[in-house]
């Protein structure tokens, strides 16, 4: 049995897709079980990272699990949530462990850096019984999303940090490396950087999803305070703001395209008109025959 966290989540729900596909045994952690909707013979099983009694209940009888955290840095005085996520996985005797990081996980001394260090130590750990493998993407193509609401109402969306670029990638190729991963071998201790095909900005990314959608659609640049008042609006601690708006103004590292997820996947890595192309629906288009 396969145990996918973030089941509802961009990369586990295609995840869990893509092994109910492969005839694999997959069971679904979410905290509204009921209202999953999930490919048939997928078992949907009640988790909460805060609530280790429900995490026992949804890693019993594993053998494989894909572990991701939706707990935000700075949130808590460390990553709480993959560390009981860990010790349930333990407690189980998974044999097989995929980990969602991020980008240069541990790379620095930011509160960010730490918080990443610790949760993939985590799994990392030497004395743990289990094979692990880290996935660290860059920017993802669907926090596009997040301009959905903006664009039911007009064609002008506020993006912040309008000229920064990066390569970011498709949860979906994710879930196709996640998927390799948890159940073909050669993957056990690797740690896979991971991008998109192309680099752009923010402004570019909106001007492909117009061009998707058939609509002249305009950026609003946001300038970096107005960036930093809306996270400090949205509740981020001082100490992380200082450290989003640091590392995404000062370094292009996330610009870069990389090689290992066109290596992994055997095919180029999708682009980001094909992820807007897929997603329409969710801008208000219509559905991709
Ligand atoms: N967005 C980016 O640009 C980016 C870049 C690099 C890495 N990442 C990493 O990718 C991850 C986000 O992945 P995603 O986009 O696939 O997630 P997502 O679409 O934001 O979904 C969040 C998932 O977390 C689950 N969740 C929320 N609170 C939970 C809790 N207390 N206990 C258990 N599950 C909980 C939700 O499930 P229910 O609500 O159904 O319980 C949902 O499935 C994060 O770890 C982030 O650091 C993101």
């Amino acid at each position: 049995m396969i145990l996918v966290t973030g089941a509802t989540g961009h990369v586990g729900g295609e995840l869990v897709r893509r092994l109910a596909d492969a005839g694999r045994p997959v069971r679904a952690m979410t905290r509204r079980p009921a209202r999953a909707r999930l490919p048939e013979g997928v078992e949907a099983v009640y988790g909460d990272a805060d609530d280790p009694a429900s995490l026992a209940a949804a890693f019993a009888g594993v053998s494989g699990a894909f572990l991701m955290s939706a707990q935000a840095v700075g949130t808590a005085p460390g990553p709480t949530h993959d560390l009981a996520l860990a010790q349930a996985a333990a407690r189980a005797g998974v044999r097989r462990l995929v980990k969602l990081s991020v980008l240069d996980a541990g790379a620095g001394t930011d509160v960010i850096a730490r918080w990443h260090a610790e949760a993939e130590s985590a799994v990392t750990d030497p004395s743990r019984n289990w094979a692990w493998t880290l996935l660290r993407p860059g920017r993802f193509m669907s926090n596009a999303l997040q301009w959905a609401g903006q664009l039911r109402t007009g064609d002008e969306v506020a993006v912040p940090f309008a000229d920064r670029p990066a390569a970011s990638v498709d949860p979906a190729d994710l879930a196709d490396i996640a998927a390799q991963a948890l159940t073909a071998d050669g993957h056990a201790g690797a740690t896979y950087e991971l991008s998109g095909p192309q680099s752009l900005t923010p402004v570019e990314e909106l001007s492909v999803l117009g061009e998707v959608l058939g609509r002249a659609l305009r950026a609003n640049a946001l300038p970096p305070q107005a960036a930093r008042a809306g996270m400090e609006r949205y509740g981020f601690p001082a100490e992380v703001v200082d450290a989003i708006m640091r590392r995404t103004l000062e370094s292009d590292r996330g610009a870069e395209v990389l090689p290992t997820a066109e290596k992994l996947l055997g095919r180029p890595a999708r682009t980001f008109a094909q992820w807007a192309r897929a997603h329409t629906e969710a801008f208000g288009g219509a559905t991709p025959s």
